[in-house]
């Protein structure tokens, strides 16, 4: 097999397991891929830091710049804006194709990325990037391409699921099961991000940039969190047959304004009442569920672990595949250039009750 260079830049709670699975996994991600992986190295802050997982301490450095220069590969773990965006940024421009799991970066940065790996026909693999380990990304983006999404509605964070879960089902105080979802390597480095809604904002924009083929803002997506959750509305809920979940609805709306035939997109995230009926009131702990709904295709249902190192490394090593595959073969990007589209309005939570 051709040897491929491949950089990690991040070894948390997801960037150690895809480190050790690149590992462990080598000679079977090569018969896969068609190219063997190699692992060039890991860029962290703290090379002696403890790690979730034993990692060859000789793959560590504080230099991801270094690491990336002569890589084909550059998987990008560490979150956050900077460093991760100059990282990403300078992989693309040296010749790298580029996997990524950072949905706060490609929520606000992501027109940037995806018109500089199209200028040099570089591609960028975010599968990871929204609700954990499920498919949502390729679905979304390759196989209902052909046709037409009208509304997507889901639970996408993984970590106010698991808290909101544990606040019915065991009447626990929200503070406490934060502290576990923290301890499991479910939330985002700093957790405001999961429980102000922002991480289920950057992930609705995502889906719903790709389910409308257009450009989201997060500022133009609707968002509350779920600090304003108590134990005593989750018992009124529970009495009234709801449950409280964190939902996440992009839809096409039309008859815009003066013209019936206007479209738009509304994007909003909150805290909704669901019938205890409801397929979504099923999802429970860490999981995550996204439905689509779609004119030819009708509705469809995605599900599984939304967070969690190991599940997110299998969406990541995926990826690593896809971009390995398209290296060897001399593809070209992946097509994510900006897109002009629908605008996006903002029209409040609008229906409180599914
Ligand atoms: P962690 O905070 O656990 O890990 C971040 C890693 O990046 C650490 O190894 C850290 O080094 C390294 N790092 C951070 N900043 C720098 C820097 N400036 N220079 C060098 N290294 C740096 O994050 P997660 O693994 O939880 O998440 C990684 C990405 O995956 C994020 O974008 C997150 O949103 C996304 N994601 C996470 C999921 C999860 O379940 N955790 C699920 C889906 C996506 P050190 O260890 O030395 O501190
Ligand atoms: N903190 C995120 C969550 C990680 O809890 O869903 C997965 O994107």
């Amino acid at each position: 097999y051709r040897r491929l260079r491949v950089a990690l830049l991040g070894a948390g709670a997801v960037g150690s397991q895809v480190a050790d699975l690149l590992l462990t996994h080598s000679a079977e991600l090569a018969d896969r891929a068609g190219a063997e992986l190699e692992l060039a190295g890991i860029a962290v802050r703290d090379v002696h830091a403890p790690r979730d997982v034993e990692l060859p301490a000789e793959l560590l450095t504080t230099d991801a710049e270094t690491l990336i220069v002569g890589s084909d590969i550059v998987i990008e773990l560490m979150g956050g804006i900077e460093p991760a965006r100059g990282y990403i940024l300078q992989a693309i421009n040296s010749g790298a194709d580029v996997v990524t799991a950072n949905k706060a970066l490609l929520a606000t940065h992501g027109v940037e990325i995806f018109d500089a790996a199209d200028q040099v026909g570089a591609s960028v693999y975010y599968e990871a990037a929204a609700a954990g380990a499920i498919p949502i990304i390729r679905p979304l983006r390759d196989s209902l391409a052909g046709d037409r999404v009208q509304r997507i509605m889901g639970i996408v964070n993984g970590t106010t699921n698991y808290i909101l879960d544990r606040m019915d089902t065991e009447g626990a105080e929200m503070a406490d099961v934060l502290a576990d979802a923290q301890r499991l390597g479910y939330a985002e480095a700093d957790p405001t991000a999961d429980i102000e809604g922002y991480d289920a904002a950057q992930k609705a924009a995502i889906l719903a940039s790709l389910a409308f083929h257009t450009t989201v803002p997060l500022q133009a997506v609707h968002r509350e969190g779920i600090t304003s959750v108590t134990k005593s509305m989750m018992d009124a809920a529970r009495h009234a047959g709801y449950v409280i979940k964190l939902l996440a609805v992009c839809e096409r709306l039309t008859g815009r304004g003066d013209d019936p035939a206007a479209e738009a997109i509304s994007v909003r995230v909150y805290p909704a009442l669901v019938a205890r009926s409801h397929p979504l009131a099923s999802v429970h702990g860490v999981n995550n569920a996204v439905f689509v709904q779609a004119e030819a295709a009708g509705d469809l249902m995605f599900y599984g672990a939304g967070a969690g190192g190991v599940q997110t490394a299998s969406a990541v090593l995926g990826d690593v595949v896809s971009a390995a595959r398209r290296h060897i073969a001399g593809g070209v990007g992946v097509g994510e250039s900006t897109r002009a589209g629908l605008p996006t309005v903002d029209i409040g939570q609008v229906v409180t009750r599914y």
